[in-house]
């Protein structure tokens, strides 16, 4: 059996999607149409999403962030120890480490604690989500602190596609870190000129410094604390750590990752106010 924590999130319901014909449960907070079977668990209460592991079994291992992300997802390693899961696909991000900001260090905790774990593993390490885009764009404009520096955004449903790739082939073939990217990478004025073309109407990119980004972040409703580490983050992440792209997603499933140009077809819509 497949188990699949995080079903009803954008990298969830994809990877449900990819697994027809398989035997799959989700693990759901709330009742879900996922068009699969599921049951109700809660990270918050780890042995609720352990009671649904048997041994053999495959477990995708994703939730968004919320404080107690690394213990919760540790303790939920150590019960898939226990319960003699046979594999565990988990979402990283890329460059994730201990002791990083935000979700960097946090994912790189519970990473370290997988590799330890003694089950088999893969951690897929995304970089930033082309879906991001779709919440960022606002009234023609998106800011950010990455300054010149390319980004190789991935659509989430690529790292939907690897995982189920991996969920479902032999342990041995399937572990191990996997940095996924989208095919191109491009600064962002390049993806605001590529949003207007699609769009036919302007989109500006607004490259703010950190303590300017930080402010304009605090203004949507983030804590000042996060707000300032976020852009920061984004600071560095526009200082060409993310500009490489890798070959990951086509080696493991067979097929090039989708580009920016094609996402922005396919949610066109999305973006109109
Ligand atoms: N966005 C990016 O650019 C990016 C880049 C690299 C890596 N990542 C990583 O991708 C992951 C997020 O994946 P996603 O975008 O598919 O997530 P998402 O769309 O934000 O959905 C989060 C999922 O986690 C579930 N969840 C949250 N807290 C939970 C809890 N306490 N117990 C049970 N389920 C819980 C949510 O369930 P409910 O429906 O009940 O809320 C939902 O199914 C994160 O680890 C993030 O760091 C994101």
């Amino acid at each position: 059996m497949i188990v699949v924590t995080g079903a009803t999130g954008t990298i969830g319901r994809a990877l449900i999607g990819s697994l027809g014909g398989e035997d799959v449960v989700a693990v759901v907070r709330r009742p879900a149409d996922l068009g699969c079977r599921y049951v109700l668990g809660d990270f918050d209460r780890p042995e609720t999403i352990a009671r649904v592991l048997s041994p053999g079994d495959r477990l995708f291992l994703n939730s968004s962030l919320w404080p107690g992300f690394t213990g919760a997802h540790r303790a939920v390693i150590d019960l898939a120890r226990e319960a003699g899961v046979a594999h565990v696909v988990t979402v990283s991000v890329r460059g994730a480490a201990p002791g990083r900001p935000l979700g960097g260090g946090m994912h790189g905790d519970v990473d370290a604690h997988l590799r330890a774990s003694g089950l088999p593993w893969s951690v897929l390490q995304p970089v930033g989500f082309m879906q991001n885009l779709l919440a960022e764009v606002r009234d023609g404009h998106f800011h950010g602190s990455y300054g010149p520096g390319p980004v190789g955004y991935i659509d989430a449903r690529d790292v939907a596609a690897v995982a189920a790739a991996l969920l479902t082939r032999p342990v041995a073939e399937a572990g191990g870190d996997h940095v996924l990217t989208g095919p191109d990478a491009r600064t962002h004025e390049e993806i605001a000129a590529a949003i207007s073309a699609v769009l036919r109407r302007p989109v500006a990119y607004v490259d703010l410094p950190v303590p300017a980004m930080a402010a304009h972040l605090a203004g949507q409703g983030m804590p000042a604390d996060a707000a300032h580490r976020l852009a920061a983050l984004m600071a560095e992440v526009g200082d060409g750590r993310w500009a490489t792209t890798t070959t990951t997603v086509e080696d493991i499933t067979g097929r090039p990752p989708r580009s920016l140009t094609r996402f922005l077809a396919e949610h066109a819509t999305a973006f109109l106010p």
